[in-house]
């Protein structure tokens, strides 16, 4: 399926007709719309007009299209703000309000704004959850987006008050978890606890770590009430949430998403890959600049599935330049279709783009859409066309299940770990994860993401490429599995209540590799060390651990000839940050071993099987061979990928 995201507020009416017809015709079957109208679904205090929301949805619904709904609860309107200042969120880097003008103005502890959205989530249930045309819901619009997660404001204070109180019972309990002796941070009663912010210097990584965790909970718990709310009127229509990967929000996406049919992304290769390349020399970002790069949109794929536990839909797909990154270029030729099919090649059940006509007017002016604003095709029409009918000779992919052989393990406390604790300048949780994962794909492995503590059977290799604080359940699924693990370092590194373990780290996971973790030394990216394997050298640096092994092979070895890689039984302790090289080493030998093929790609070509249909996408401006047998019988494409090209053949 394919859809788009359509403002019908944004347009006369007189319109309406017409763009549904084009969308029908284009091969479009799902709208979205709504997510940021309740100025106009509440014009004033308790006045709904619902009039016209049901005009549109009917001329969408004439022209035989589904709607999806998107309740506005990401943009309280100003009457609202001016009623009850005190829904604003505050800046917890500054201390200040943050106001009404944009859009996320509001606190996930403000009760007052609970009740609110509740109650305009509720009237939109209540008049379409049974409405023909709409097939399901997404709540708000992505939750933490413009870093919305923590809030400084009192409300939020209180809160964390009584979040901390049920964790740890007695405030003594607390000051002894946290270590508030350290610089006589000891608090005698739960309202004396201060949010940890805005402090002289460094506040108790402890309490962070907490008001992290506390913030995620409040995300959650709000999110949980709106669900309630659809659910309660729409019991035939499903509901979903357009998501941001967790490494970016803070936010435990695992929990947030438990009340959910289904998970959604919005997937903006271009602007991401320009935020991620934004330091990296121009050599590393030109070959990807048109095209993102293949690895990290598929990260945020393969983890929309884990979340969603099958299919998944991108409910916002760019197509032509955004205009939110520091620099906007436009997709190369074919790259929407890429795209596209990528994402059917790792789950999605619907692809919508994002949006129907660039926005003459306000924050969005620059954002392409499919149609320009003079209501011409813009560039990517073509592409879309094509992909339309191209679907078609796919068949049903409902049947077919992208599962893989290979997991890796998604962890948010090591990137809550990573934030808090810097240490060193170039460690960061999830590049280390993106590293992990790409140096698997770069070997052709097909790859699932996984939850810490998720059943592992049927896998043959676990990478967990960081478990800063591993819980029980989480080191439990580990020993639990028969495949080849691979541990990164910094794991085991803390406790839950962000000190160090009591035998240091790795903590429990010395159960499954017996190494200790006996010093750390950080160093500058670019002032690598060795790492010596056999008599292979590659790289090893930012983050170093001497080890004591205590038993184990060593796979390889710093300059100094001390241990960094150690090998117990079938799990592999990496006590590094490596090169790319070395990954691909380490993972291509396991994957030998439990009998995974793989093949050595270059950057710019990628495989992806989804049931018994093979996928292969060409990321450059040449040519490139598709690694299919010969007897292959392609459906989409031929055994040479066209420049930004994408092949599709049967397995027999
Ligand atoms: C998304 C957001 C949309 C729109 C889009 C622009 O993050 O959900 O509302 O702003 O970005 O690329």
């Amino acid at each position: 399926m394919l859809g788009v995201c359509y403002y019908p507020e944004h347009w006369p009416e007189a319109r309406w007709t017409l763009d549904a017809a084009m969308m029908r015709d284009l091969g479009l079957t799902t709208v979205r719309i709504g997510e940021f109208a309740w100025s106009r679904l509440e014009p004033d205090p308790g006045h709904y007009d619902f009039a016209w929301m049901d005009r549109a949805i009917e001329t969408l619904g004439a022209a035989g299209l589904k709607v999806v709904i998107g309740t506005p609860t990401a943009t309280p309107p100003k009457w609202l703000i001016d009623a009850h200042p005190e829904i604003l969120p505050v800046d917890i880097k500054t201390g200040h309000v943050r106001g009404f003008g944009s859009r996320r103005h509001y606190d996930f502890s403000s009760d007052v704004y609970l009740g609110e959205a509740l109650r305009i989530t509720t009237a939109l249930a209540a008049r379409y959850g049974t409405n023909r045309h709409v097939i399901g819901w997404q709540t708000d619009n992505e939750l933490c987006c413009h870093d919305t997660a923590m809030s400084g404001s009192a409300a939020a204070r209180q809160a964390f008050q009584h979040w901390c109180r049920d964790r740890y019972g007695t405030i003594d309990a607390l000051n002894a978890a946290w270590g508030n002796v350290f610089w006589s941070m000891e608090y005698r009663d739960w309202d004396e606890i201060e949010l940890p912010i805005l402090a002289v210097t460094e506040t108790s990584p402890s309490a962070r770590y907490a008001y992290r965790q506390f913030s995620s909970d409040q995300v959650v718990r709000w999110h949980a009430a709106m669900v309630a709310a659809i659910r309660a009127h729409a019991k035939d229509q499903w509901i979903t949430h357009n998501f941001i990967p967790m490494e970016q929000t803070g936010v435990d996406n695992f929990a947030l998403c438990e009340q959910l049919d289904f998970v959604s992304f919005d997937n903006y290769p271009l602007g991401i890959a320009d935020i991620a390349l934004a330091r990296a020399p121009a050599d590393a970002l030109m070959p990807f600049m048109r095209t993102g790069l293949p690895d990290l949109t598929a990260l945020y794929l393969d983890q929309t599935r884990g979340l969603s536990k099958g299919a998944f839909w991108l409910m916002e797909q760019q197509p032509g330049p955004v205009n939110w990154a520091p620099h906007n270029p436009m997709p190369a030729p074919g790259m929407v279709r890429l795209w596209t099919l990528q994402a059917f090649a790792h789950g999605a059940a619907c692809v919508s783009y994002f949006r129907w006509r660039q926005a003459p007017f306000a924050q969005e002016q620059m954002h392409a859409g499919l149609l320009r604003p003079d209501h011409q095709p813009a560039e990517a029409w073509d592409e879309i066309a094509q992909v339309a009918g191209e679907l078609a000779l796919l068949g049903s992919l409902a049947d077919k299940a992208p599962q893989a052989d290979v997991a890796v393990v998604v962890d948010i406390h090591s990137r809550y770990v990573s934030d808090i604790e810097r240490q060193g300048a170039g460690y960061y949780y999830d590049r280390q994860l993106f590293r992990y994962f790409s140096a698997l794909r770069a070997l052709g492995l097909d790859v699932d993401c996984v939850a810490p503590g998720q059943d592992l059977t049927g896998y043959k290799l676990v990478v967990v490429p960081g478990l800063a604080a591993p819980g029980e359940a989480d080191v439990a699924a580990l020993m639990a599995s028969d495949a080849r693990i691979v541990i990164g370092p910094r794991s085991g590194a803390k406790t839950r209540e962000f000190t160090f373990p009591e035998a240091l780290p790795p903590g429990d996971l010395r159960g499954l590799v017996p190494v200790r973790v006996r010093a750390v030394e950080t160093l500058r990216p670019d002032c690598n060390g060795a790492l010596i394997a056999g008599n292979q050298r590659f790289e090893s640096g930012v983050w170093r651990e001497l080890l004591d092994v205590l038993d184990g092979e060593v796979l390889a070895r710093y300059e100094t000839g001390d241990a960094a890689v150690v090998r117990h039984g079938r799990a592999t302790y990496v006590g590094c940050v490596t090169d790319d090289g070395y990954l691909r080493h380490l993972f291509e030998g396991l994957a030998a071993e439990a009998g995974l093929v793989t093949t050595a790609l270059p950057p710019t070509l990628r495989l992806r099987r989804r049931g018994d249909l093979n996928f292969a996408f060409n990321y450059a401006p040449e040519p490139a061979e598709a690694p299919a047998p010969a007897t292959a019988a392609f459906i989409i494409g031929s055994a040479v990928l066209s420049p930004y090209g994408v092949s599709v053949w049967r397995s027999e």
